[in-house]
């Protein structure tokens, strides 16, 4: 059989939602990632160091010794000075989020007018805070599927000329317009890319009907872009790492006659999902940097020294998994997974399928 072994890999974008969910979110999560980095897209948002600690606290009563939640902050208009000085001097507030207002889930106290951030970004370039970006711009005239294209034309690139210290990831990269932005720039700015873009196109979501299920945003483009996606993520390029994006939502949210929350889960199995994309692009040998590596360096946080096991080895993902009160329909719900992480010392999976 075979088997892979990997340092133990970090998370560097997850939503892990709160209260009766964290259960689900963090026990998938602890699995085998290190450090998660959790967006801060709870209602009320998470837009202070202090709302970011109570909300570490409420993560870790469900984790195992080991695992490491990081809080990204969110960009408001409110956002001082102040408040990128306290999470500069607090480990595990490494970033800011920056949504665009309206761009997707829960963004309606995010960014209106970029322009009067730039006395921020000068101060998170100052105290070397990271900007972690939703790139997508909200105008209603701008087609869907070229709204992170425009929003990388019209606003990333002047953030990044105005302050080129300043740190950026362009979070759940989804065209190759985004590939190209980011090979061209400096290494102060990277991208994270999601297994669900690796892995699917937009036909998968809507050829022979709308699939809930593949529902996210920025939503999936067409196959060109995918493949521009897997070529960066194999190429061994450390400005491309993993951040899985796992957005759960209750079924009744996504499976709805009035709307599709946007979103895709995939914390019960988002290292087996990377490797078979590695896996068929003939580069597994690469896929230990993407997961393990690159994200930690970039992050300038030491990588992880202990290690994972995945072996190759069918099993099949439950059609549905428990969620609070609710059940959610996970990414390959029903389907077959070609690899499985051997946990280790962390506690195995509960199975959760209902
Ligand atoms: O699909 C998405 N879901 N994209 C986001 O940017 C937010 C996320 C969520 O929180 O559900
Ligand atoms: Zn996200």
């Amino acid at each position: 059989m075979q088997s892979i072994t990997l340092k133990r890999p970090d998370d560097w974008h997850i939503h892990l939602r709160d209260d009766t969910y964290l259960a689900r979110t963090v026990g998938d999560a602890a699995r085998y990632f290190g450090r998660v980095l959790v967006m801060p897209n709870l209602v009320p948002p998470v837009t202070s160091v202090e709302l970011a600690a109570a909300y570490r606290d409420r993560i870790l009563k469900h984790a195992p010794s080991g695992f490491s939640p990081l809080i990204a902050l969110y960009l408001t208009d409110e956002t001082s000075k102040d408040m990128v000085a306290a999470a500069a001097a607090t480990p595990f507030t490494p970033a800011f989020k920056l949504y665009p207002a309206g761009a997707t889930t829960n963004s309606a106290f995010g960014i209106s007018a970029i322009e009067e951030m730039f006395p921020i970004f000068e101060a998170m370039q100052e105290q070397d805070v990271i900007l972690s970006v939703h790139g997508e711009v909200t105008d209603q005239e701008v087609d869907i599927f070229d709204r992170e294209a425009v929003f990388i034309d019209t606003i990333l690139s002047r953030i990044s000329t105005t302050f080129p210290a300043l740190r950026i990831i362009l979070e759940h990269i989804t065209t190759r317009e985004a590939v190209e932005f980011v090979q061209d720039a400096s290494a102060k700015v990277a991208a994270t890319i999601t297994a669900h873009h690796l892995l699917y196109n937009r036909n998968d979501m809507l050829a022979g009907g709308m699939k809930p299920v593949h529902y996210c945003l920025p939503v999936l483009k067409r196959n060109v872009h995918q493949t521009a996606l897997i070529s960066a993520a194999t190429s061994g390029d450390s400005s491309f790492f993993i951040g899985t994006d796992s957005a759960p939502h209750p079924r009744h949210a996504k499976e709805n006659a009035c709307g599709c929350a946007a979103g895709c889960y995939t914390a019960h199995a988002a290292l087996e999902l990377y490797t078979e994309v590695f896996e068929a692009e003939g580069q597994l040998d690469r896929l230990e940097a993407f997961t393990s590596e690159f994200g930690a360096d970039f992050y300038q946080l030491p990588r992880n020294e202990d290690s994972i096991e995945l072996i190759r080895q069918d099993w099949q993902v439950a059609s549905a998994l428990t969620f609070g009160n609710d059940e959610l329909v996970p990414t390959r719900g029903g389907d077959v997974v070609r690899w499985q992480v051997r946990t280790g010392d962390r506690p195995p999976l509960s199975d959760g399928a209902i």
